[in-house]
């Protein structure tokens, strides 16, 4: 009932009754009273007046379940949401989640992370309340060569979150750090249980530095925040419910051709490795060329000095710009 309450709160410019609330909700006054007090608990600053109603004031910098789902303009993706407070990591609770059956679209989201894993078994640093740690859990019905253009698919569509919450234009860096001015802003690690037939599940791990104010010595050069970058708060929930949107229509158009044929056009235009020089380091093998665009199945199109184009998947292949990370 939270998140009824909190959506009819949000949605009306005036008071309203508590009357008004036990119709609509089909509850009793006392039911309201006592999920008011709850709300108020968390943090969320409700006026009471007396002959007037109850109108909201503020509310707090949480990513619970109820203030999601009271903002949400998504249609499946987040409509179940799993929130802890603590967790180790919410890639490890989405895979526990897809083990119990849970439907796709389902989110797992985190105020903190004891042991946030990033790519190639590096760690992932995710202090309390400063940023987004969260994972989706996919049930796509293809093959499980497929799930890499997922973490492409889903780094378009934080994208497009991010500038749509700042007002800030983002770049990628193949295949799926979000950068601003050379430094990353976002990291996605994408997970799946699979046999030959098809995929079980796949989870999107994604974590964004949104109001984190200084780095350790070591991420400085290479790191960044939206508060850094814009100077003030970001809404952390604001960014998660444009991103579930923009997912689904991301999601969509990846479902209709199975590749990136609808999408590319808008991932090029982010490509902050478009036209530079990159050094691929695949295995033992390491050579420069210049990045000149992705392919439909995701694989970075690099043009090798001697004008062969090559196309590098990603997986373990690291791409550096020839200069520094991008
Ligand atoms: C990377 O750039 O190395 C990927 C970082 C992915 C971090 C996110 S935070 C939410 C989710 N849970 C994790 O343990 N990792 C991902």
């Amino acid at each position: 009932m939270k998140t009824e309450i909190l959506q009819i709160l949000r949605t009306t410019e005036d008071y309203v009754s508590g009357q008004e609330l036990c119709d609509r909700l089909g509850v009793s006054r006392t039911a309201v009273w006592k999920t008011m007090n709850k709300l108020k608990e968390e943090g969320y600053e409700i006026e009471a007046i007396q002959n007037k109603g109850y109108h909201l004031l503020s509310y707090p910098d949480v990513v619970t379940e109820s203030e999601i789902k009271s903002r949400l303009e998504a249609e499946w993706a987040g409509n179940s949401i799993v929130y802890a407070e603590v967790v180790d990591s919410t890639n490890n609770l989405a895979k526990r989640l897809g083990e119990e059956g849970k439907a796709h679209g389902t989110l797992a989201i985190a105020e903190k992370q004891t042991a946030g894993k990033g790519r190639r078994g590096r760690s992932w640093s995710a202090p309390p309340r400063l940023g987004v740690w969260m994972s989706l859990l996919l049930r796509p019905n293809l093959k499980p060569s497929c799930a890499s253009m997922l973490t492409l698919v889903s780094g378009l569509s934080v994208t497009r979150a991010i500038e749509e919450v700042t007002g800030l234009k983002m770049q990628i860096k193949w295949p799926n750090d979000i950068v601003y001015e050379g430094k990353k802003i976002c990291g996605i690690l994408t997970e799946m249980s699979a046999e030959m037939e098809g995929i079980h599940y796949v989870v999107v791990g994604i974590g964004i530095n949104v109001n984190i104010e200084e780095f350790p010595e070591e991420l400085k050069q290479k790191a960044t925040s939206l508060k850094i970058i814009c100077g003030k708060k970001i809404d952390r929930v604001a960014i998660v419910t444009a991103f579930l949107k923009y997912f689904e229509s991301d999601y969509s158009k990846f479902l209709k051709t199975e590749d990136l044929e609808l999408l590319k056009m808008d991932y090029e235009y982010r490509l902050v490795n478009l036209n530079q020089k990159v050094n691929i380091l695949d295995g033992k093998k390491e050579y420069t060329g210049t990045a000149i665009g992705i392919e439909k199945d995701g694989g970075l199109l690099v043009e090798k000095e001697d004008k062969n184009v090559v196309a590098v998947t990603s997986g373990e292949v690291s791409v550096r710009g020839v200069y520094g990370y991008v």
